[in-house]
């Protein structure tokens, strides 16, 4: 059974793999990018899934990729953007080199994977999928470079969404991003790896309330199976949104983002002394 091609980077953990997997289950065929060979070996026994060695910072990846797809004849029912790092913590103590990091990976290799992919898209219903934050919705404090980057991708959404509808060939292909809340996966591990300055003012109160809400976010997290169905509900849909709110958080933080600024502002500064009290 061959219910489309559909690449999805980033599928060596997370989101990627529950989606590599689930969609394989489900017919369709999945070019998995992976950056390692054990993740590659791993997929290899897969049925209907076709690991691809796939770093969405490297040049020559890309061009092998489109090697591949125009070798196979491959045309693809949906792209995949998936493939993300974070680094929280205080806005000016965040080291220049991660927040290049953050924005190289989530959101200028999205825009060099959709352009060169564009080409080998279905033209009569292919999608393609950012995988954003709901942290875009509001600035969190110590969120650090992240929402900010996920901000821009949910923007080039929206503008590249807009600008296919002006061409002849591409008309039709629909572009989404999923605004996440907190999905259970290694992310949140991996975060726990302090990025920012020691010196930082607020370092000790940053990295103690940080930890404990990496801890208490990953505890509560929603399943990685809910976003992987949810990528196929919009690959099936004719008519997919611009933008989909899902995982636990994520309405708060829409619902949070619509106050005045001057209310957000406020509840910020209440939590905020609070932070520092119990922190002393
Ligand atoms: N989990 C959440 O709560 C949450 C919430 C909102 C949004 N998101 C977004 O969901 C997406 C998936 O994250 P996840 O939660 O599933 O975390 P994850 O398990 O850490 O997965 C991240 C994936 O991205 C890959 N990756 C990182 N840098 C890459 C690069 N330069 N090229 C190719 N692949 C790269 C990682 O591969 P390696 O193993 O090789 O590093 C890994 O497969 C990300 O965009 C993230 O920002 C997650």
């Amino acid at each position: 059974m061959n219910k489309g091609w559909i690449f999805i980077t980033g599928t060596s953990s997370g989101i990627g793999q529950h989606a590599a997997k689930y969609l394989s289950s489900k017919g369709y065929q999945v070019i998995a990018g992976v950056r390692d060979q054990q993740s590659y070996d791993r997929y290899i026994s897969i049925e209907n899934i076709h690991p691809f060695i796939f770093d969405t910072t490297i040049e020559k990846h890309h061009e092998s990729l489109v090697k591949h797809l125009t070798l196979n004849n491959i045309s693809l029912l949906a792209i995949v953007n998936n493939a993300g790092v974070s680094v929280w913590g205080p806005i000016l103590d965040i080291p220049i080199q991660y927040w290049r990091e953050i924005f190289e990976v989530n959101l200028f290799s999205n825009i060099r994977v959709t352009k060169i992919l564009l080409p080998f898209l279905n033209p009569t219903n292919g999608k393609i999928i950012q995988i954003g934050s709901s942290s875009d919705r509001l600035g969190v404090p110590l969120m650090g470079a992240y929402p900010i980057a996920k901000l821009s991708i949910l923007r080039f959404t929206e503008i590249l969404r807009r600008e296919l509808l002006l061409t002849k060939k591409y008309n039709k292909i629909r572009v989404s991003n999923l605004s996440l809340g907190s999905i259970k996966t290694p992310i949140w591990i991996k975060a726990k790896n302090i990025r920012f300055d020691k010196n930082s003012p607020i370092f000790n109160l940053a990295k103690e309330q940080g930890l404990s809400l990496i801890d208490k976010e990953y505890e509560n997290a929603t399943s990685p199976l809910v976003i992987a169905k949810l990528i196929e509900k919009i690959i099936n849909s004719k008519k997919p949104r611009r933008n989909y709110l899902a995982g636990r958080q994520s309405y708060l933080l829409h619902c949070f983002g619509l106050m005045p600024i001057f209310v957000q502002d406020f509840i910020f500064k209440v939590m905020g002394v609070f932070m520092l009290k119990k922190s002393k």
